[in-house]
């Protein structure tokens, strides 16, 4: 059983891809000259934006509210494929936007037999459009998308935490993951889409402190670190 090869399912996809390409196109041109005025490399321009987020990540993404920013197809696949051989059934993701990512995981849910993703996105017209989004692939079931700063509304998840994607303001990813990491349980996934903060890479690669990272080939150039709760 894979939902995500169900007709309605797959052309929802399709379609949510397709809008997410075309409104987001102007903001990727722009972050394509950016990297090339500063040489190229992703990591410069990463680097400033993280710096940039730190002083007020709000005004960062408060530009951001018509933008998906979300996964590649190829992630959104691989996000299914561990949730479903970590037989998840508790999810918790940081940064739903229009709600793409959190459809693989759920899809996931549903082949797992059942379960929650615990969703936050502090942007109220996103969560709307999430809202629909996961209403019209048939998986509002499964789906707590919580408004707010999910540095509040992550508190408190309700059970052991099997799979993360932490996936919102980069500057919040280590404290995000901090929040979480008493509800971890073992053998948790953690998956982060554009993890470039620096804070945040030093302390997941650190085993001492009870991970096993390594940074995906996929999307290589969108950072995606991949990480085992081993605690
Ligand atoms: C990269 S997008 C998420 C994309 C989504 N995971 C997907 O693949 O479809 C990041 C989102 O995180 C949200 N965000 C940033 N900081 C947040 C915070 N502190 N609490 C909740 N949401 C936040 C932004 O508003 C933005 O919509």
């Amino acid at each position: 059983m894979n939902s995500l090869n169900s007709p309605h399912l797959s052309q929802h996809l399709t379609r949510l891809h397709q809008e997410a390409e075309a409104a987001d196109a102007p903001f990727v041109r722009q972050i394509m000259a950016r990297i090339e005025a500063a040489g190229g490399a992703i990591e410069t321009l990463a680097a400033q934006l993280v710096a940039d987020e730190r002083a007020d990540y709000r005004a960062a993404y408060s530009g951001h509210a018509s933008h998906f920013l979300s996964v590649s197809p190829r992630y959104g696949r691989f996000l299914y494929a561990v949730a479903r051989a970590s037989k998840a059934t508790r999810i918790v993701e940081f940064g739903t936007s229009m709600g793409i990512s959190t459809i693989y995981l759920a899809a996931a849910l549903r082949d797992n037999g059942g379960g929650l993703l615990i969703g936050s996105e502090m942007e109220p017209t996103k969560v709307a459009r999430a809202r629909e989004h996961i209403e019209a692939a048939g998986l509002s079931d499964l789906v707590d998308i919580r408004q707010g700063n999910a540095l509040d509304t992550l508190r408190d998840v309700g059970g052991a935490i099997d799979l993360a994607l932490i996936d919102g303001a980069w500057s919040l990813y280590l404290p995000v993951l901090k929040l979480i990491e008493p509800q971890l349980r073992p053998g948790a996934a953690i998956l982060a889409e554009n993890a470039f903060a620096e804070d945040y890479l030093d302390y997941i690669r650190d085993p001492a402190n009870g991970y096993l990272a390594m940074t995906l080939p996929i999307d290589e150039s969108r950072g995606n670190e991949f990480a085992v709760w081993t605690a």
